[in-house]
């Protein structure tokens, strides 16, 4: 029976997970795997060590269900962790709809996202293995504040490719990281053979992921082995660290006596909806249940809607190994939406077979009926959520609407991935009906798709 009374569900500290969850263990088949960028043959873990420490590599790879939390990390999680789980009463009540709505909230870790769930223990197993800096790229900010918060706790230099429109865009999240000690650079650089070649072709280039991520593995690969890469998402590791989410969900599901027909997520690589949706799927895989699991993603950036599965570089010069996920492209140039976390032009491998596989729905929003749904949000619950998880809110609404014309009672869950309280500029430029809505065009998909790497 559904409790009528609470609206938030609280864990004890003493009831944080102590083991990431390894949805692998659970897959009937694993994903096709990671190629040399080269060779075209699997990686290995040598190919591997000069961007990232042994223990990051191997989990990459385990097929153990669960992998222990260091108690280090632990600690540092316990500050925020286990976050809240609400019910938006004031929302469903506004929408007058049967459908009874859960969100697990990211927003309150330290930086405001889910990012510091990987952050930290990427940070921690860099310090054990003596790394004295990290190199990474950023969309929004969010995961290099992440980062950079992290890289403070443990005493790592960390130094942040943040794609160049973001940079202005998102001026406070700069700041945010220099706080922590961070050194933040516009993207596409001239320090970086990859940022030069983009920069002759094209001086006025306004950034995207893939560049940024092209620049910083660059530095890592270059650096004989004193800088490492940190990635926000799309590994299996950055996913596995989120587990916790949904993990601490299971239970505070359990205590509001309810359990989700939908579990949904906004999915820019993939790893706030693999972080809530897996230990659920994990649960509806060994169970036979039929939760629905559902990604929302930008229609100015359709992945897994509008792209084709495939092998292809995760940067943009194509410096990375080959991953089989769902891809726009790896030269794929966004449109300069505010959703800077979601302007990716792949998906993560463990995301991509699950929706191939028939597991993971997705639908495409557009960025003025994201923040509309944000706004509508942000009034019932008072929480401002970030642009990216606007677009989960999206999805949600819509399926709470759907509920109510059906005369269904659904339960929904879904992931707010965190707040957007330094993403105010963006929430600006929609009052004033500045945002436009891109489609992405399919010819542009098809183009693509011609320059995609070929595997023989
Ligand atoms: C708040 C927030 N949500 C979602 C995302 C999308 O990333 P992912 O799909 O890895 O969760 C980002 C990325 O920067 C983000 O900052």
């Amino acid at each position: 029976m559904p409790d009528t009374t609470h609206t938030k569900y609280f864990l004890h500290e003493d009831e944080m997970p102590r083991a990431w969850y390894n949805i692998l263990a659970d897959l009937p088949e694993p994903p096709a795997p990671p190629l040399h960028p080269a060779t075209k043959q699997p990686v290995t873990p040598a190919d591997l060590a000069p961007l990232f420490p042994m223990v990051l590599i191997m989990q990459e790879v385990s097929a153990d269900r669960y992998i222990e939390i260091p108690e280090p990390v632990q600690q540092i999680y316990r500050q925020w962790r286990p976050s809240p789980l609400y019910r938006a009463r004031r929302l469903e009540k506004a929408l007058d709809t049967p459908a009874r709505i859960y969100y697990k909230y990211e927003g309150v870790s330290p930086v405001g996202s889910h990012k510091s769930n990987t952050a930290v223990p990427q940070a921690f197993y860099n310090r054990e293995e003596g790394v004295k800096k990290l190199v990474t790229e950023t969309g929004a900010g969010q995961w290099g504040s992440a980062l950079a918060m992290a890289g403070a706790f443990f005493g790592i230099d960390v130094e942040v490719f943040m794609v160049k429109l973001s940079y202005e865009q998102k001026p406070y999240r700069r700041s945010l990281m220099q706080t922590f000690g961070g050194t933040v650079h516009a993207s596409p650089t001239s320090l970086t053979d990859a940022g030069r070649s983009i920069l002759e072709c094209d001086p006025a280039n306004m950034g995207s992921l893939g560049i940024a991520i092209s620049e910083a593995v660059e530095i890592a690969a270059k650096s004989g082995g004193t800088t490492k890469y940190a990635l926000g998402s799309v590994l299996n590791h950055v996913l596995l660290h989120q587990t916790v989410i949904g993990q601490e969900a299971l239970r505070q599901m359990e205590m509001a006596g309810d359990y989700p027909d939908v579990v949904i997520g906004c999915v820019g690589g993939g790893s706030n909806m693999a972080g809530l949706a897996f230990p659920f799927i994990g649960e509806a895989l060994r169970k036979g249940l039929k939760t629905r699991f559902l990604a929302a993603e930008p229609m100015a950036c359709p992945s897994l809607t509008r792209g084709v599965y495939s092998y292809d570089f995760g940067d943009t010069i194509g410096m990375t190994p080959l991953m089989k996920m769902y891809t726009l492209g790896h030269d794929f140039i966004p449109p300069d939406i505010h959703s800077g976390g979601l302007r990716y032009h792949g998906m993560s491998p463990l995301i991509s077979k699950l929706h191939a596989d028939g597991v993971i729905e997705a639908q495409a929003y557009y960025q003025n009926a994201a923040f509309s749904a944000a706004v509508q949000f942000a009034r019932a619950e008072g929480i401002v959520p970030a642009p990216e998880a606007s677009h989960a809110i999206r999805a949600t609404i819509d399926e709470a609407l759907q509920a109510k014309e059906a005369g269904e009672e659904r339960v929904l869950l879904f992931n707010l991935s965190g707040h957007g309280l330094l993403d105010m500029a963006a929430y600006d430029s929609y009052f004033a009906g500045k945002l436009q809505d891109y489609e992405y065009p399919a010819e542009a998909v098809a183009e693509a798709q011609q320059r995609l790497p070929q595997i023989v």
